[in-house]
């Protein structure tokens, strides 16, 4: 495994990052509680150390899930990453980026992973209700409590990064350190104004569906062919515009023409922009390589930021009232869950 620099973090990160969002029982396509482990536990193995995950997924089963695992491991060895923003369980209050979501939704995330401290909390996309100037805010709060170490943004127009960025700049709180967007040999619209811009405020870049969600790991006429390809389709991701279909099949001539699968060709081509980790998703550890003798890439930005007062490395691990608290609440849940699964 290689590591990298996490834009201006300073934080070491995994090359590869492991993308949770396949965890739980929110679709047939997902991972259920030991498949989630297992795959963890695999990643673990493998040397990667990254982790993301978000309160939406599968209503919190993929946060529960991550932390039970690595509840297992070292904890300070572990960089999590998780979101806010979207809908959770049908709660009205979950949803958006004011002060009261944003600090409630931090509080169940932390619960739910059963830890002190999140690495890395994102947004999950612009809130057009609440001025970005309130969620900074509540933000910087979190950082200076200690719950958030550092804070990051997911998919929204350049414009609005760069607003974000400004705002925090100008008010003197945590600027976002890292963009997670969409991008992968298929879908690029990202080089034209968002990659520029990350790269010249020095902020980490690390793509969602590296591999397309499937698109670029099979012809494009079997797309559909899975559970998840099928959902993917509903979705309406646009990986057909602008040559997908072209670049499907020039992936497919490069993977013959290197014995390679089509999924490792999609990867090395993201992992050879300097400017991405990407997060992948389920069955993707078949692309991975067992770590070898820890190497460090030469590929920190030069960009680079002071900390103030960061929490103690140390504070991450579940107290026992937590513990507690969680299993309450999974007894609660069990029902919940097993009426969904049923249905
Ligand atoms: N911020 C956001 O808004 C956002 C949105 C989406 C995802 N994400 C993050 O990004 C992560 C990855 O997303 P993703 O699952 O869409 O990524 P992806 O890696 O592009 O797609 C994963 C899918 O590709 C197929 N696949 C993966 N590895 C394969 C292999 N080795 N051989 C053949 N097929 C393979 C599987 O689909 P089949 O079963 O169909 O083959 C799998 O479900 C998520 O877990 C989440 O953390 C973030």
């Amino acid at each position: 495994m290689e590591y990298t620099t996490l834009g201006s973090t300073g934080m070491e990160v995994s090359k590869l990052c492991l993308g949770c969002m396949s965890f739980g029982s929110g679709h047939d396509w997902m991972l259920d509680e030991e498949g989630g482990a297992e795959l963890v536990e695999r990643a673990i193995d493998l040397g990667i150390n990254f982790f993301d995950t978000a309160n939406v997924y599968s209503d919190g089963e993929s946060e529960e899930i991550l932390g039970d695992v690595l509840a297992g491991y070292d904890r300070d060895e572990q960089v999590v990453a998780t979101k806010v923003r979207f809908e959770v369980d049908g709660q009205r209050q979950s949803s958006g980026l004011s002060r009261k979501t944003i600090e409630q939704e931090l509080e169940n995330s932390l619960d739910r992973l059963g830890m002190d401290t999140i690495d890395l909390y994102q947004i999950h996309r612009w809130d057009y209700d609440t001025p970005v100037e309130q969620t900074l805010r509540a933000l910087d709060d979190a950082v200076r409590r200690g719950k958030v170490r550092y804070t990051g943004a997911s998919s929204m127009w350049a414009h609005q990064f760069a607003e974000a960025l400004h705002t925090s700049d100008r008010l003197g709180l945590e600027r976002f350190q890292t963009m997670q967007n969409l991008y992968n040999l298929a879908y690029r619209e990202e080089e034209r104004e968002m990659l520029p811009l990350c790269e010249k405020e020095g902020v980490g870049v690390m793509p969602w569906s590296p591999m397309g969600a499937g698109y670029l790991t099979r012809p494009h006429e079997e797309f559909e062919a899975t559970t998840r390809g099928e959902h993917e389709s509903g979705v309406g991701r646009p990986y057909e515009e602008g040559g997908g279909k072209e670049v499907n099949e020039r992936v497919q001539e490069l993977a013959a023409e290197k014995d390679l699968t089509m999924a490792q060709v999609s990867l090395a081509w993201l992992l050879h922009k300097e400017w991405t980790r990407p997060s992948s998703g389920r069955r993707a550890s078949s692309t991975w390589r067992r770590p070898s003798k820890r190497s460090t890439s030469t590929s920190r930005t030069p960009n680079s930021t002071t900390w103030r007062n960061r929490t103690s490395q140390s504070a991450c691990r579940a107290t026992s009232s937590r513990r507690h608290r969680r299993r309450r609440r999974r007894g609660r849940r069990g029902g919940r869950w097993r009426r969904r699964v049923e249905r």
